[in-house]
């Protein structure tokens, strides 16, 4: 398969069952879903359609791989080994993962092969090599003990991720809970299950051992739930939206489950009247647009100071006219289609809304074409707070410019929502950039730059944008509990 003319007939879609105790099974309810292009609006393939019973299945055979298998007490460089081969087997596959995370999502092809996929390949190796480094301490209590903790697996972590990165959210959730010591029960999205369902093929064929890591594709009330629900499943990561959290908090009240989640935001981008325009200009538009600006520190609300906002919107306008939107997998497409219907549906009633309550649309707001989910990158100028465009999560490719004119005001106006991913600040001095990053609620804060991301720093939210954090050493330590360890002496 050659990486320069890839296209969709190339794609070979392998595996569409669920993936239980190392084996390919169907649903038990004998159900299927099926899964589409966005590109195209057909169907790709028919999935299995997990449920109560599947989950079920994997959970049972996740937790006898925890409590009697042989990952949790496997000497720790040996777990990392097998996970630094499942890594080298990615990149030995680069291509026909892109191109099948390309088909079931629609985003570029070369996005697909030159950051998801080397993101997520960097994710495995960084967590690999931590499988031997996770440390407890001894500890100097009173008396003649000795006192010591162990950081131990958490036990068997569900694992619900969404379709925006399908790929990406894989490393990030098996990353460090294969490093930890964990067995895995994961549902991929009902839009993108293709690629995770071939990266389990891949773990096993690395030598994972059997019930480590199982895949149960379906929908989130029943699959999703269910995985929730589960009394033998200890911890729940989940990515997606902040309603879907607020569901898994209740539903997780039972069994009292450890939860670490990743939500949505309303990311304000600023910009000062000292910044580099021209990098500024940069970083608003890869800050909103990338992944068809579906992501969930999408810079969606672009501060710009009073002084320069007319020379920033010239800017932004003329780069944000030259974007190719197309067939994913031509070489110079630079925007896919949105992911499906009901999200094309929620950004084309958000550019509808942004229009009545008076923003002005500087480019863009209507659809590319009338076959595939396409909408032209759309800028939206004139936006107040309180607008919907100005407050909502669009989750597409909608930007809106807002101006301001002092700090304090800029600083109390970028906090006013109740999300609290991101920011970003753009500015040539120091001690206001420093600031902003102090003062701002945001778990991530970018200074001249967006979408600067790696395995190695966390990432994750403040207020309503999550609970915990992802990637780095705290990404990690969410799948492990300390243990106290007192020895009379
Ligand atoms: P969602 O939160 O419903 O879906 C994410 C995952 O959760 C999927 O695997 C889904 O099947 C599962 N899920 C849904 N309901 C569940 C339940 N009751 N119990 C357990 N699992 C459940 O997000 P959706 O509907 O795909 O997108 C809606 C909006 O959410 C988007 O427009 C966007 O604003 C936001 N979103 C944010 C993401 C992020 O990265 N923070 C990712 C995806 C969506
Ligand atoms: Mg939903």
């Amino acid at each position: 398969m050659s990486g320069v003319s890839i296209s969709e007939q190339d794609v070979k879609v392998q595996h569409t069952e669920c993936f239980i105790d190392g084996h390919w099974v169907p649903a038990k309810s004998g159900k299927t879903f099926a899964t589409v292009n966005p590109a195209t609006e057909k169907e790709i393939a028919r999935v299995a359609e997990g449920d109560q019973e599947d989950v079920h299945l994997a959970a049972v055979a996740a937790r006898k791989a925890f409590d009697e298998g042989s990952w949790s007490t496997m000497d720790a460089r040996d777990r990392g080994r097998l996970m630094y081969l499942l890594a080298d087997r990615m990149e030995q596959e680069i291509e026909s993962l892109a191109a099948l995370e390309t088909l079931d999502n629609g985003k570029p092809y070369q996005d697909s092969l030159n950051v998801d996929l080397p993101l997520a390949i960097d994710c495995l190796r960084y967590y690999a090599g931590y499988a031997d480094k996770i440390h407890g301490s001894t500890i100097p209590i009173r008396g003649k003990h000795f006192c010591y903790t162990r950081r131990e697996p958490v036990g068997v972590a569900g694992q619900i991720i969404p379709w925006n990165f399908p790929i990406l959210m894989v490393a990030w959730k098996w990353g460090p809970a294969l490093a930890a010591g964990c067995t895995i029960v994961m549902k991929p999205a009902e839009q993108t299950p293709l690629t995770c369902l071939r990266l389990a093929q891949l773990a096993k064929e690395v030598g994972i051992p059997d019930g480590v890591i199982n895949v149960v594709p379906g929908f989130g009330p029943t699959a999703g739930a269910a995985v929730v629900k589960h009394p033998m499943i200890d911890k729940v990561a989940f990515t997606g939206e902040h309603r879907t959290a607020q569901i898994i908090t209740r539903e997780s009240a039972d069994t009292l489950k450890r939860l670490t989640f990743e939500l949505g935001g309303k990311s304000p981008n600023v910009i000062f009247d000292d910044a580099d325009l021209d990098s500024a200009v940069q970083g608003a538009y890869v800050g909103l647009f990338l992944n068809q600006g579906q992501c969930c520190c999408a810079g969606s609300r672009v501060f710009v100071h009073r002084s320069r906002h007319r020379e920033f919107v010239e800017k932004l306008q003329a780069l944000t006219e030259q974007r190719k939107v197309g067939d994913p997998f031509a070489p110079d497409t630079q925007q896919g289609p949105q992911v499906d219907l009901p999200q094309f549906e929620k950004i084309m009633s958000y550019i509808e809304k942004g229009k009545e309550q008076g923003a002005r649309c500087v480019t863009g707001g209507t659809r590319v074409g009338d076959q595939g989910y396409f909408i032209a990158p759309t800028i939206f100028d004139e936006v107040h707070d309180d607008m919907a465009i100005a407050q909502d999560e669009i989750f597409g490719p909608v930007l809106s410019v807002l101006t301001f004119d002092d700090k304090e005001e800029i600083i109390r106006r970028a906090n006013q929502t109740f999300y609290g991913l991101a920011a970003a600040v753009w500015t040539r001095d120091v001690a206001l950039a420093h600031e902003f990053a102090a003062r701002v609620r945001a778990g991530t804060v970018w200074v001249n730059c967006y979408d600067v991301f790696d395995a190695a720093a966390p990432f994750g939210g403040f207020k309503m944008s999550g609970h915990g954090r992802e990637l780095g050493e705290e990404g990690l330590r969410a799948y492990t509990e300390s243990k106290t360890v007192t020895v009379a002496l």
